[in-house]
Order: C-alpha cells, then structure tokens, then sequence
C-alpha cells in the first residue's frame, strides 16, 4: 500500500504515520526527517536546505525530488511506503505519479489530516523533538515520563528551530499557497480522504483505520 500524508504544518502528519507505518509494516519516509538528519551530519545536503527550512520556507524541488525518487526505489519499499512531507507541490506530485506509472504502480490514498490554523500554533509551540533519535512529542498531548528527556533514546529533547510562532506563520502562508492545491489534485484522482485531526490522536489513527483496512 502506498499512502501519502497531506495536511498543514503541525497537523499530525508524523504522528499518524509512524503509526500507520507500524501497523502495515511499511517504511515512514519523511523528507523533513531526511533533511534533519542531514542538518545534523553537516552535509552538504543539510547546509543548503536549513537555509529554507529556518526561513519557513520550501526546500526546492530539484533537491527534494532525486531523494525520494531514490529512498522509495529501496528495496525496503516494495511492498508499499507512507510519505510524510513529500509531495508538498503540484511539480513534485506530477514527477512521483510519472515515476510511478514506468513502473506500473500509483499512489493508493491521500490522506488530509485536516486541522485549522488557529489549532496549529498552540501545537507547534507544544511540540518537542528528540535531537539524537528524531521521535517528538507534545508537552500537553504526548509528554513523556521524564521532562525533556526521549522516552525512546533517553537524549535531550528540543523546540525545533522552525516551531517558533513567527517561522510557523510563515510555513502556513507556504502550505496554503503551495500545499494546499494537492488536495484538488488527489481528488481529482479519487484517492483523497479526509480525516478530522482535531479530535485525539487516538481517534484520528482509527479514522484513518477505517479507511485502510
Ligand atoms: P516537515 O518536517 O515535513 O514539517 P511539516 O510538514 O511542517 O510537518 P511537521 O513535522 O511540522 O508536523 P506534522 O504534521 O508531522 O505534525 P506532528 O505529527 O509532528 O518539514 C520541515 C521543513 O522541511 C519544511 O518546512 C520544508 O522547508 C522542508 N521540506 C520537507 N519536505 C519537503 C518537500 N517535500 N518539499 C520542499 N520542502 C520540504 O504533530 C505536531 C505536534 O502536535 C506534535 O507535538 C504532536 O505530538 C502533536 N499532535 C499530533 N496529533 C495531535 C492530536 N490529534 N491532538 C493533539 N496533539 C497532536
């Protein structure tokens, strides 16, 4: 099953996948984790797309593509993956579903996680991340056993550079602008679905449940 996660900044996009990744044994591919893990190795990669990423903004496509042209081609994948993050515009949406049909293949479901922006900012304020192992959690919604520290990796958790109020302002105006026409996109092609993402995060992965199975 191939599955892409669609939904503003802070929707809850990683927390259902790496959920739905468990339960259908599929790989997560979140090309903002890529990008972190690059920004945290200090590649050459990272260098260039932190300059986006702290501005609030897209990273361009050209870098975005090949990178997850490549990690889905890994054999990993054969059995179907859930994308988070990627495609996050029209362009990027186009070269996966041509790189797709070569091979005989498409995308099963687009998933909208649906939340309104006044819900996003008190969210992403929230939120915390694990600097070695990437897991995050909520400081209201997901705390963990022991303040500021991963429950999964015991390393110290941090607010993401592009969580404060002001970058997350601007990633919305960026998702609505540039984002956010995905949703015409797949329904048009008949595999958006649509889920309510304000309600707990248990009720929104059974949502999306209903919808899989
Ligand atoms: P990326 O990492 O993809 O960020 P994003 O899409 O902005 O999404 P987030 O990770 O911020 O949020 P999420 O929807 O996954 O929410 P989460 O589950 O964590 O991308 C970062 C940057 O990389 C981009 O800005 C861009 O620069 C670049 N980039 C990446 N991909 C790109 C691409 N394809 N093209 C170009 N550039 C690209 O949840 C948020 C918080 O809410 C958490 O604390 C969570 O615990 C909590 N929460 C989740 N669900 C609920 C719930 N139901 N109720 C209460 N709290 C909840």
């Amino acid at each position: 099953m191939k599955i892409i996660m669609l939904g503003a900044p802070g929707a809850g996009k990683g927390t259902q996948a790496k959920r739905i990744a468990e339960k259908w044994q599929i790989p997560h591919i979140s090309t903002g984790d890529i990008f972190r893990m690059n920004i945290k190795n200090g590649t050459e990669l990272g260098m260039e797309a932190k300059k986006y990423m702290d501005q609030g903004l897209l990273v361009p496509d050209e870098l975005v593509v090949k990178i997850l042209l490549d990690r889905v081609a890994q054999s990993d994948c054969k059995n179907g993956y859930v994308l988070d993050g990627f495609p996050r515009t029209i362009p990027q949406a186009e070269v996966l579903d041509a790189e797709l049909e070569k091979l005989g293949e498409k995308i099963d479901y687009a998933i909208d996680v649906d939340v309104p922006d006044e819900n996003i900012i008190n969210r992403m304020s929230g939120r915390r991340a694990c600097v070695s192992c990437g897991a995050t959690y909520h400081i209201t919604y997901a705390p963990t056993q022991k303040e500021g520290v991963c429950d999964k990796c015991g390393s110290e958790l941090i607010l993401r550079d592009d969580d404060k109020p002001e970058t997350v302002q601007k990633r919305l105006g960026v998702y609505h602008q540039q984002t956010q026409p995905l949703i015409e996109y797949y329904t048009a092609k008949n595999i958006l679905k649509s889920v309510d993402g304000t309600k707990d995060m248990e009720d929104v992965f059974q949502s999306i449940v209903s919808i899989l199975v």
